[in-house]
This record gives structure tokens, sequence and C-alpha cells, in this order.
């Protein structure tokens, strides 16, 4: 569905990537691990046309999507939650939603499709008339996540999801991610919290410092104990589990 070959980005003379190549199949959930600065967020702003890449390939479902702007990305079904949530904090909880929803409008599916996030994220339907800068952090990446997918991705790029929340919150979103994974939604997730992101992924790549340093199954992953103590700097312990 979206195949990254040989992506080179820079931010001026910082060169962020270093000729990253990455796949992500139908149905499947990809997660990009990698330690802070290693290049995952600038990989998702290279795919979604937030940024400008020097070099290399970005096709997603036969299409190249190099020098596109993200309004014509979003429109071709990815859709992107930024690390940091970045929601409208002095729009209301609905309005988030609507702006979400802004790609495929149409009042009958907005409504359908608002039931659907009331379902997956009831606190949003209690929620719904405050402004979004009142929720609390994991309610904002919720609100986050459901303006996503008021846009129907056909993939939907997560990034840091679980970054700064309470443990009981990190439950939530991963238990969500894996409620949309089994719904058939497409994800490649960005996550510093290898050791959760691995649980629910059925394959993985790893970043450093700009290049890629390994893919493959999670099982894969967690067997090459060395890579995983020298790349997440942990270690793993004795329930066979990789320690951040
Ligand atoms: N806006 C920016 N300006 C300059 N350098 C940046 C900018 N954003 C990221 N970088 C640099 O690019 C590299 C990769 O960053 P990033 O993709 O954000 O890493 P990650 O998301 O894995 O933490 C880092 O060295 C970072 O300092
Ligand atoms: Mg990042």
């Amino acid at each position: 569905m979206l195949t990254v070959k040989d992506l080179y980005a820079s931010y001026g003379a910082i060169n962020a990537l270093h000729g990253i190549s990455l796949e992500v199949n139908e149905g499947e959930l990809v997660a990009l691990l990698g330690t802070n600065g290693a290049g995952k967020s600038t990989t998702l702003k290279s795919i979604c046309g937030v940024l400008r890449p020097q070099g290399g390939s970005v096709e997603f479902l036969g299409e190249d999507l190099i020098g596109k702007k993200p309004e014509a990305i979003l429109k071709k079904g990815i859709s992107l939650v930024p690390e940091g949530r970045e929601i409208f904090t002095s729009l209301s909880v609905a309005e988030n939603l609507r702006i979400g929803a802004f790609s495929c409008y149409e009042r009958d599916r907005y409504r359908y499709d608002l039931e659907e996030m009331f379902a997956l994220f009831p606190i949003l339907e209690e929620r719904l008339q405050q402004p979004g800068g009142l929720l609390s952090g994991g309610e904002q990446q919720m609100l986050a996540i459901a303006r996503a997918l008021m846009s129907h991705p056909k993939l939907l790029m997560l990034d840091e999801p679980s970054l700064g929340l309470s443990p009981t919150m990190v439950d939530q979103i991963f238990d969500l991610i894996a409620t949309l994974r089994d719904r058939g939604t497409t994800i490649l997730l960005v996550e510093q919290n290898a050791e959760r992101a691995l649980r629910v992924a059925d394959r993985a790549y790893v970043l450093k410092t700009g290049s890629m340093e390994f893919s493959g199954t999670p099982a894969e992953l967690e067997s090459e104990l060395d890579i995983a103590s020298v790349y997440f700097g942990g270690t793993k312990d004795g329930s066979g589990e990789v320690t951040v």
C-alpha cells in the first residue's frame, strides 16, 4: 500500500534521513521505533507532504506522492496524528471533529461517523461542547485520533500517541490501537515505547540517526537482544520483554 524507497530529508544543513526504505501493506500495523532524534517524525512528515524530501520516493496505492500538498495526500487517504496531538484548543470537541471530516463532508455520513467515534471514544460524546484545551492529555490524544479517523483514512499514521500520558491512559491508547488494527485499519505507528508497540505490531522497523537499522517481526526483533539493548538503551529482562 505504502512504499518508501531511499528517502533523504534534511532541515537546512542537518541531514535527518539518509536513504531509508519501508513498506506498509494493507491491513498491517507497522511500528517505526527509535530513540529521540532518530528521524521518526521526519519520516511521517515526509510521507504526508509536510516536509519535502531531498531524494527518494514515496508511493501510495501505486501513485507517487513526492511534491504533492498535504491536503492532496490527506484526500488520497493518509491521515497523520501528529506528535503533541495539535488539536485546536479553543475550538470545541465537536468543531475539532468536524474539521477532521472536512475532506469528505456529507451531512448524513458525518452524523454516522460521529456516532461511530462516540462508540470508540465515549468520553468525547460527554465533552462534545467543551473546548479541546480543557481535555486531559489522554482525552486530547483520543480527540486527535478521532479527528484523523473522521477523514476515513486508508492509512493512519500515529506519531508517539502514548507520549506524556499516565500509565492508565497509555493502556487505553494501546487498547484502542489494537481495536483499530482488529477492525482492519492500516496503521503506521511511531513510538518510543518499543515494548508496548511491539505487542500490537505485525512488523517493526528501527531507525537510528536517520538510517534503518532493523526490519522484521516483533519476535525477530526481541530475539536480537543486542540490537534491543543498543538501540533502546535498555536490557532484556527475565520475562523476555525489552525494557526501555
Ligand atoms: N524543525 C527542525 N529543524 C531542525 N532540525 C530538526 C527539526 N526537526 C527535527 N530536526 C532534527 O532532525 C533529526 C530527526 O528528528 P525527528 O524526525 O523529529 O526525530 P524523532 O521523531 O525520531 O525523535 C534530529 O536530529 C532533530 O534534531
Ligand atoms: Mg518525533
